[in-house]
């Protein structure tokens, strides 16, 4: 992450930006305005990523803003413009997602610095071994003259290129549960131990995930994923004793998500109480759903109009930054079309043509927006 931020750095170093690490590991650099005490726009998405992945997961959303900033060949607005790349968003190491987003708007706090990793280390701890300084997270917050935050991201999904549509404007961003789950029963030995004598941990678990499975697909709108599983001791022949796996919800409707949640949690604890296990579960995350700006959406479909594309509005079934920068500032996204839908995957891709079509959206938004009386005369967070 050093090396990628110093890369990013070295982009910008032509243009005239101030650039800063804040304490959480985002990196953050500022194009003024015209005047100062102008209002500020944020624009970026993340580099950090899953194990396995592809190329354009979060970073091609801080390449586009460095390329937005570079095409404007110093011409500034009335609004100075901060690029940012967030830190950690995908909850890879901590199991929690959207740590450097949170630090933004205030939600980085002694409980989540506390969160250790698999090998027990703290976020604290991960935040001072990369030389940063977790007590100056505060200086990590939104700026009060942050008036918007907009971010180019893959859609990840078949849709738009199903409809053979480049862009999308994003309306709205699925709310997410995420949750761990450790079913403990008795190791014992494969061969030795009869069928119906045994606390099979790992069987238990199997049954449950098909659960989770009937579940999302008997409910219109709801995904559920087990996507991490281990089993211990972890030996062919020996019975195991303690599975540990990780369960990821989403549904456009939180209450849908909630009640799917409990539900499976009531058949975990119905499937460990028949087989003679114990199940222990603990939540990670609740995240809403979140509405992206009204405003800033219909002003988004204007400029993929002027871009040469058909507009169109859709629903995001990824978590993205913005649903966290929502809770403080007017948050918006536009869509990129993914071929085949693939993401989180090496085999991840984009169309240059669907880039370029994306820097022209985002020059024309930069001018609609600094057209706009209401637009500039935002001031204040919320
Ligand atoms: C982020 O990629 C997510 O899990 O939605
Ligand atoms: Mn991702
Ligand atoms: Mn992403």
């Amino acid at each position: 992450m050093h090396e990628c931020h110093r890369e990013i750095a070295h982009w910008l170093a032509r243009l005239e930006v101030e650039v800063r690490i804040d304490a959480a590991g985002n990196f953050r650099a500022l194009y003024p305005a015209t005047n100062p005490n102008s209002p500020r726009l944020l624009i970026g998405s993340h580099l950090d990523t899953v194990a396995n992945a592809g190329s354009y997961d979060g970073i091609l959303g801080v390449v586009l803003a460095v390329a937005l900033l570079e095409e404007l060949q110093g011409r500034r607005f009335p609004f100075a413009i901060e690029v940012v790349g967030f830190s950690e968003e995908e909850g890879v190491r901590f199991g929690i997602p959207f740590i450097g987003s949170r630090a933004l708007v205030g939600r980085l706090d002694e409980d989540l610095l506390n969160t250790q990793d698999p090998q027990g280390i703290s976020i604290r701890r991960a935040i001072e071994a990369f030389h940063l300084n977790p007590n100056e997270i505060s200086q990590a917050k939104l700026p009060n003259d942050t008036v918007a935050s907009i971010e180019f991201h893959i859609e990840q999904g078949p849709v738009l290129e199903q409809l053979n549509q480049p862009l999308a404007a994003v309306q709205a961003i699925v709310g997410q549960s995420r949750l761990e789950f450790a079913f403990l029963g008795r190791s014992n030995h494969a061969g030795a131990t009869p069928m119906y004598l045994r606390q099979d941990a790992l069987a238990g678990a199997a049954e449950w995930i098909c659960i989770v499975e009937r579940m999302a697909l008997t409910v219109p709108g709801l995904v559920a994923t087990v996507g991490k599983i281990e089993a211990k001791p972890g030996a062919t022949n020996v019975i195991a004793s303690e599975v540990r796996c990780s369960l990821d919800v989403r549904h456009a409707n939180d209450e849908v998500r909630i009640l799917a949640v409990q539900k499976l949690i009531h058949g975990a604890e119905e499937i460990a109480s028949r087989r003679k296990l114990s199940v222990k579960e603990n939540t990670l995350l609740s995240q809403p759903a979140v509405a992206m700006d009204p405003f800033l959406t219909s002003e988004i479909e204007k400029a993929i109009v002027r871009a040469g594309c058909k507009s169109h509005r859709m629903i995001s079934g990824a978590g993205h930054d913005a649903m966290i920068l929502a809770e403080k500032v007017p948050a918006a996204m536009i869509f990129l079309r993914t071929p085949r839908g693939v993401s989180h995957d090496p085999a991840e891709t984009v169309m240059i043509e669907d880039v370029e079509r994306a820097i022209t959206c985002g020059l024309h938004l930069f001018d609609q927006l600094a057209a706009s009386p209401e637009f500039l005369k935002r001031t204040t967070l919320a």
